[in-house]
């Protein structure tokens, strides 16, 4: 059920949280299925709910340093140089785990994913719980992530105790994945904090690919992540879209003669925030297919370039 964002609604969001319940609340990327990141069975109602595969890791959701810092076993220089600049914000940090975080957390991996959400009802909802939140987005596994409440209840209702209201969330995909672990700092996970804004702080980053693996989710298997139940194509122009079926052209550069089009936004902040809301939204319209022209260049479209390939990418079993 989707309830208000008040205090009271908030201080009962955290009742059930703290009783291993699971509360979906919203956050600045997308919207989060929440539980108590501390409690292994409550971990385990998350995968359950999603319908995911138990070895892929969640992100652990803090509300302040001193609490993500309680949660690893080394905070490095580079973690609390980013944490300066892009905390609260959607960069998810890679450390290595406290005991306290349990393996079905991590998928059994030594290490953590943590991130301090800029969202006033999540920050509330972690404080008031008093436990930090571990939180996938609330969508079913490989299905798109929701930036609404109602996205959040179309998909999941049944499955949570509650839905915190927040609004549209923000940013529009989900967070960059950056690991600390080890030398250099790996990208796993493109997203809005570009991987040149993390260099101008930390100095280089290496860019894994999700192909190589070490985003824990082996080669192929997981690829298709993030689809809207349309079939998407990524186009250079309009000399590309698909001959056949009854589609819409979301486009960048020049709208098409003959098939109907939508101006996608200039800008990769406004892009972003828009994606998601519009994939879902022409989910509803019984199209048969959904062409997108392809980003340009540049590491600020590094996020919405892997959302949508991996959005147009086929299942590969
Ligand atoms: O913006 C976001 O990050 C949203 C909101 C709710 O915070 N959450 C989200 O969670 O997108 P999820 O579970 O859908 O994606 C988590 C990503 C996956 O790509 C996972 O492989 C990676 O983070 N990840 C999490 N923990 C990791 C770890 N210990 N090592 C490597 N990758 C990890
Ligand atoms: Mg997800």
């Amino acid at each position: 059920m989707i309830e208000a964002a008040s205090s009271e609604n908030i201080a009962k969001a955290a009742e059930l949280l703290r009783r291993g319940e699971l509360v979906a609340f919203p956050t600045e990327t997308v919207y989060g299925l929440g539980a108590n990141a501390l409690s292994a069975e409550a971990v385990r109602k998350i995968y359950e709910a999603k319908g995911r595969p138990s070895t892929s890791p969640l992100i652990v959701h803090v509300a302040s340093v001193e609490m993500a810092r309680g949660l690893v076993t080394e905070w490095p220089v580079a973690a609390a140089l980013l944490a300066e600049k892009f905390w609260p914000g959607p960069l998810t940090l890679v450390l290595p785990k406290a005991a306290a975080v349990p393996d079905e957390l991590s998928a059994g991996l030594p290490t953590v994913g943590l991130r301090w959400p800029k969202h006033a009802v999540a920050e509330a909802l972690i404080r008031e719980a008093g436990v930090p939140l571990a939180a996938p987005s609330a969508n079913r596994f490989t299905e798109l992530s929701p930036t609404t409440a109602q996205h959040v209840e179309a998909g999941l209702g049944d499955r949570v105790a509650m839905v915190l209201e927040g609004g549209a969330s923000e940013v529009g995909i989900e967070s960059t994945v950056l690991s600390l672990v080890g030398g250099t700092p790996r990208l796993l996970r493109p997203g809005m904090i570009s991987r040149q804004q993390i260099e101008a702080v930390v100095g280089p980053v290496e860019v894994v690919t999700a192909a190589s693996g070490e985003a824990h989710e082996a080669p192929g298997q997981h690829e298709k992540h993030y689809a809207p139940k349309t079939r998407l194509v990524v186009v250079k122009g309009e000399e590309d879209l698909p001959q056949k079926g009854r589609g819409l052209y979301l486009f960048r550069t020049k709208a098409s003669a003959w098939i109907p089009a939508r101006r996608m936004p200039k800008d990769p902040e406004d892009y972003a925030s828009l994606l998601y809301e519009l994939l879902h939204e022409l989910d509803q319209q019984g199209l048969q297919w959904i062409a997108v022209e392809a980003p340009p260049a540049g590491v600020a479209w590094d996020g919405i370039r892997d959302r949508l390939r991996r959005a147009s990418a086929r299942v590969v079993k």
